[in-house]
């Protein structure tokens, strides 16, 4: 599977919701998720990302944290099909890190 990680977070830019084949993309307030179980694997939205947030989860951090994160959220957020504005302000984000951190607990 692939999975959105944490440059997504406050930066949403949704480049990567339509190319998606399956349509398995879940929206949060200030990110996404992919669902684990519905993502063939395709590769498709890897590039759309400007961030580079959405990598394969070989890339994982080795306790698989991101896609524990994917896998949690997607359960309990609405499926997204259709690119929608993202945050005006995302560009002073764009290079901060630990952001989950920061702005989800
Ligand atoms: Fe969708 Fe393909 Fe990306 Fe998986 S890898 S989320 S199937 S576009
Ligand atoms: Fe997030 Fe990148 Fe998609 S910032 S919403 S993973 S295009």
């Amino acid at each position: 599977t692939y999975i959105v990680t944490d440059a997504c977070v406050k930066c949403k830019f949704m480049d990567c919701i339509e190319v998606c084949p399956v349509d398995c993309f879940y929206e949060g307030e200030n990110f996404l998720a992919i669902a684990p179980d519905e993502c063939i694997d395709c590769g498709v939205c890897e590039p759309e990302c400007p961030v580079d947030a959405i990598k394969p989860d070989t890339e994982d951090e080795p306790d698989g944290k991101w896609l524990q994160i994917n896998a949690q959220y997607a359960r309990v957020w609405p499926n997204i099909t259709v690119k929608g504005t993202p945050p005006a302000d995302r560009e002073q984000y764009e290079r901060e890190t630990g952001k989950f951190e920061k702005y989800f607990s």
